[in-house]
């Protein structure tokens, strides 16, 4: 049955138990939560990240978050939501006993906001709480005993999503305080994506009754807008992923991506997860102040593909050692998603491999970076190195080709350089540590089965923080100038840089030649990858 259809037999059955409910004494069935909505998790935009009840908290700003939806293209990649949050009300109902907007704040009113919200193809979500009053001290009405009326309310502005807190809930027991809601907003017969605000308080936990009941439950305290308060959400929310799932979803709070308060390193780990656990994702930042680099996040259309790809996955925990954390999404088209999550304070590699996703057994894998759009190719093996409180986010998919490593210790090596195993890491017996010096090279010899484009890719080891530049030639002639293998974070933090090489069938003579008097970084090999 499609939602309209549903939303349609529902209401009617919904109008006629309401009429005969004076002469039944047996209460209605609670109803299950078939709405239809949601079927990945919702994306949109919520101001009390950025605002909490300050006056910047209004009608201009909403609107204008809505014109920059539309105007920045975020609409276009996926964001849809435009949700108001606490203080948006008066302290007191009307004579009638309804909700009323507050003038100052919201001059035109809700449902004029709302019907501006959806002139510009978007949709409109609004807040309140399952308690007699909303969270803010200056104490606004809440839905508890009102939820016919409220949601009725809503549902004649054109609500189409509610976030319904958890405060002033006089100890009522939270599941029927949260179907009540549900109840009342499925009667109104329009569809709206119902939030569940509960944080996780309650037992028995939401997360275990919350499939039925909301569209996403939240499953922590409030988010602030520092490294310490996102990372312990993501904690506390990556161990439920078999909780989650389309039309249902774990909920660790709003995105404080642009807010200021973390770095643009940890702003990416904060999306990146937030979309590996297919969490909302719901802005918190002004958009009217938002810089390109927020957007450039905001934006990751690869990351958004994630949270919003159709199986409706949440990513599990690999392995977690240390504050290392590898993350794996089972994707709709049998790829993977990885996130290789470094919680600490200094740069380290973190590896993992395909079998370890559930996807061995190919001859070879495509790596996508997801932040730098890099790709290359792996055998099996998966790492990188990442800085403090970074995340790697890889797409791997099989291959069909295969990989053929030729390790750099089995190479040329000229004059001055060594064949070390002193920095744990390396593949086969060790790896070059070439002369400090212009010139100092390592030269390998490779086939090709047929003359064209291969893909190579040199694994190295940079413990410091220049840049160590190679020249890349192939038999005899240089092909790129200057190629870049920057700082690893330590001798011991193996990355790859790749290039397509173009070979000549048979055999190829690749030598990497530094151009600077610090000689080449510490070199493990080279991959050649065809298919
Ligand atoms: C609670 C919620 C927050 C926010 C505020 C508003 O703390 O968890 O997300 O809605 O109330 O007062």
């Amino acid at each position: 049955m499609s939602a309209s259809t549903f939303l349609r037999r529902f209401a009617a059955i919904a109008a006629a138990a309401l009429l005969l409910t004076p002469v039944l004494t047996v209460p209605e069935p609670a109803l299950a939560l078939e709405n239809g909505l949601a079927r990945t998790p919702p994306m949109g935009f919520n101001n009390w990240n950025s605002t909490h009840c300050r006056a910047e908290f209004d009608e201009a700003m909403i609107k204008g978050i809505a014109d920059i939806f539309v105007s920045q293209g975020l609409k276009d990649v996926g964001y849809r939501y435009v949700n108001i949050d606490d203080c948006w009300a008066l302290p007191t109902r009307n004579a009638q006993g309804d909700l009323q907007p507050d003038p100052k704040r919201f001059p035109s009113g809700i449902k004029a906001l709302a019907d501006y919200v959806h002139s510009k193809g978007l949709k409109f979500g609004i807040y309140t709480s399952a308690g007699t009053k909303t969270c803010n001290t200056a104490g606004f009405p809440g839905g508890l005993g009102h939820e016919q009326r409220d949601a009725n309310l809503f549902a004649s502005w054109g609500v189409d999503y509610l976030k319904y807190d958890n405060c002033n809930n006089q100890g009522v027991d939270a599941q029927k305080r949260y179907k009540a809601m549900r109840d009342a907003l499925a009667r109104t017969g329009r569809p709206i994506v119902y939030s569940i605000c509960e944080w996780g308080r309650s037992e028995p936990k939401v997360w275990t009754w919350g499939e039925p009941v909301g569209n996403l439950w939240r499953t922590t305290g409030d988010i602030s807008d520092n490294w310490t308060s996102m990372i312990g959400k993501a904690k506390a929310n990556r161990v439920l992923a078999k909780y989650a799932g389309p039309g249902h979803w774990n909920d660790p709070d709003m995105l404080e991506v642009g807010n200021g308060g973390m770095t643009a390193t940890e702003y990416r780990t904060h999306f990146s997860l937030w979309a590996m656990m297919a969490a909302p994702l719901l802005i918190g930042s002004d958009l009217r102040k938002a810089g390109a680099e927020t957007f450039g996040i905001l934006k990751n259309t690869d990351i958004i593909a994630l949270d919003q790809d159709p199986l409706g996955k949440q990513a599990t925990v690999v392995s977690s050692d240390g504050g290392l954390v590898v993350y794996n999404k089972v994707l709709a088209n049998g790829d993977r998603a990885v996130a290789l999550s470094n919680e600490n304070t200094s740069a380290a590699t973190i590896g993992t491999t395909a079998a370890a996703l559930g996807i061995g057994g190919a001859p070879s894998y495509l790596l996508k970076d997801l932040w730098s759009k890099a790709t290359r190719t792996t055998t099996g093996k998966i790492s990188a190195s990442v800085p403090a409180h970074g995340t790697v986010v890889y797409r791997v998919s099989k291959g069909s080709g295969s990989v053929t490593r030729h390790e750099a210790e089995a190479g040329t090596v000229s004059a001055g350089g060594t064949i070390d195993s002193n920095h744990a890491g390396f593949s086969g017996t060790g790896f070059v540590n070439g002369a400090n010096a212009v010139g100092s090279h390592v030269e390998w010899k490779v086939d090709a089965a047929s003359a064209g484009p291969v893909r190579v890719s040199f694994g190295y080891a940079n413990g410091t923080t220049s840049n160590r530049p190679v020249d890349v030639s192939v038999n005899g002639t240089v092909v790129a100038t200057g190629v870049a293998f920057a700082g690893t974070g330590a001798w011991t933090a193996w990355s790859t840089v790749s290039r397509s090489l173009d070979l000549a069938a048979g055999t190829n003579t690749i030598r990497l030649t530094a151009t600077t008097p610090d000689g080449p970084a510490n070199l493990d090999y080279a991959d050649l990858a065809t298919g």
